[in-house]
């Protein structure tokens, strides 16, 4: 049988659609392949968020063509998600060794478009098309396949985004906003935690915006905070947590939710962007400093110990040494526990592309290394402040890197190394932090457990 190797750039969705679609050829016959070189098919799951992440993908797969030239290996390649999505057959124009090119609403189809490939019936195939139903079409799991997938899981709600922010591609790459059904995702949510899974987290580019023209509200609750109360009815299910959500769907009944639902987990990534009004507006945020300032204070109200995470741009067109102040002082006041900060990128037919006074690089480079620098000290404060305290972990597994420690993550989301073995795997325990490591916590489970 053939094997596959896939290959995932960008975010928790496409790491999700990667899953599922090698879930889906594992249940054709395929095999999973450890390297490419070894892979009959290879797969590019790829993203447009910035031009970087695109040229990363390009450069894969000019590597992988010449290299299976170069050992005269048979191999089927090709691209598939955002990229796949925006740029469709100039893809193979540019790259004719490319086989297939696979839009982000055709993932279901690919056993199906390399079994053609693979018995040569077809040569090449580009698929970008719409699909009706294809948000509930990513449903395989590829659980146990590995021992974090046992541990925790993810799972897509939605596809697709209407917020239309000036800078982003991904209304154009997912397309219209479109949800499953609340009883289609809690009876996947519930199978999978019949097969061990402990942990959930909930997925879509928007995901507060879930089901908003299909769901009524209920009792003041939109239809995202419906899902997060059927969900957290599953049985055995012991954490559960979303991304990304927009500031704008923090309402009362989100807040409200932190505190009436013990299995959400204290830890919220929402998406700042800018901390000037003026840059907001032109990103068409949708909210204002103050707006975002408030869902804080009062996610913080709800719940004292929260994570609090969030991505930012610089260098936006037309962003000024005073709107980028706004920024530093506003990550001043808020104190995130840790932010991504993301150097403006030009994405072709997005209204941002087209606006006056796109920054030079330099001054790109120069306003994202003095928001790095601040953002780490303030996440590094953070980290120290562990030091002592006990917390709850939920074992995934060895540690990548040495495979004698083991490591979980705490509620609000902070990676904990300690010395352990199999017997911990999958379970809920205390720890106590010892010490701190770049990004890492160490704990002792002794201490606590005696
Ligand atoms: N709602 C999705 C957005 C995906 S993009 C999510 O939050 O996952 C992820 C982040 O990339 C955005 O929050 C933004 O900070 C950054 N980003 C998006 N478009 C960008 C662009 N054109 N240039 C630089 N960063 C961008
Ligand atoms: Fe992109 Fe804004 Fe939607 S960042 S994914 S258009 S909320």
């Amino acid at each position: 049988m053939p094997s596959v190797f896939i290959k995932t750039y960008g975010c928790q969705m496409n790491e999700r659609d990667s899953e599922a679609v090698a879930a889906q050829l594992v249940a054709k016959g395929y095999s999973l392949a450890k390297s490419e070189s070894a892979a009959d098919v290879v797969l590019l799951n790829t993203c447009s968020v910035r031009d970087l992440a695109e040229q990363k993908a390009i450069n894969k797969m000019k590597n992988l063509v010449g290299t299976a030239r170069s050992e005269k290996r048979e191999q089927i390649v090709g691209f598939m998600g955002c990229m796949a999505q925006s740029r469709g057959q100039e893809l193979i124009d540019k790259l004719p060794d490319v086989d297939l090119v696979l839009g982000t609403q055709k993932f279901h189809r690919a056993a199906e478009y390399l079994d053609e490939l693979l018995a040569g019936t077809r040569k090449k195939i580009v698929d970008t098309a719409a699909e009706a139903k294809s948000e509930a079409a990513i449903r395989e799991h590829l659980v146990n396949g590995s021992a974090k997938t046992s541990v925790s899981a993810f799972v897509s709600i939605m596809q697709g985004c209407n917020q239309h922010c000036t800078f982003c591609i991904v209304p154009a790459t997912r397309g219209e906003e479109r949800s499953r059904t609340i009883p289609d995702i809690v009876a996947e949510c519930r199978e999978l935690v019949s097969r061990g899974v402990k942990e959930i987290t909930l997925l879509g580019q928007i995901v507060t915006s879930f089901g908003k023209r299909d769901i009524p509200a209920l009792d003041g609750k939109s239809a995202f905070v419906q899902l997060l109360a059927a969900v957290h009815e599953i049985e055995g299910l012991e954490r559960i947590r979303f991304t990304s959500p927009h500031p704008k769907g923090y309402g009362d009944d989100l807040v409200e939710a932190y505190a009436r639902l013990p299995k959400l987990c204290e830890s919220a990534h929402i998406p700042l962007q800018s901390g000037s009004d003026r840059i907001l507006k032109l990103m068409h945020r949708g909210y204002t400093r103050e707006k975002f300032l408030g869902i804080i204070q009062k996610l913080r109200a709800a719940k004292p110990n929260i994570g609090i995470y969030t991505d930012i741009i610089v260098g936006f067109p037309g962003e000024t040494e005073e709107d980028f102040e706004q920024t530093l002082s506003l990550c001043r006041e808020v104190q995130f526990d840790n932010a991504y900060i993301f150097k403006y990128s030009e994405r072709r037919d997005t209204p941002a592309a087209t606006m006056p006074d796109q920054l030079p690089q330099s001054v790109r480079e120069e306003r994202n290394e003095r928001l790095l620098n601040l953002v780490n000290e303030i996440a590094a404060k953070k980290y120290d402040s562990f030091i002592g305290q006990q917390v709850q972990i939920l074992v995934e597994g060895p540690s990548k890197k040495n495979a004698a420690r083991y490591t979980g993550r705490t509620r609000c989301n902070r990676i904990v190394l300690f010395d352990g073995s199999v017997r911990h795997q999958g379970q809920l325990m205390d720890v106590k932090i010892e010490r701190t490591g770049s990004f890492t916590l160490y704990g002792d489970p002794a201490v606590v457990n005696l």
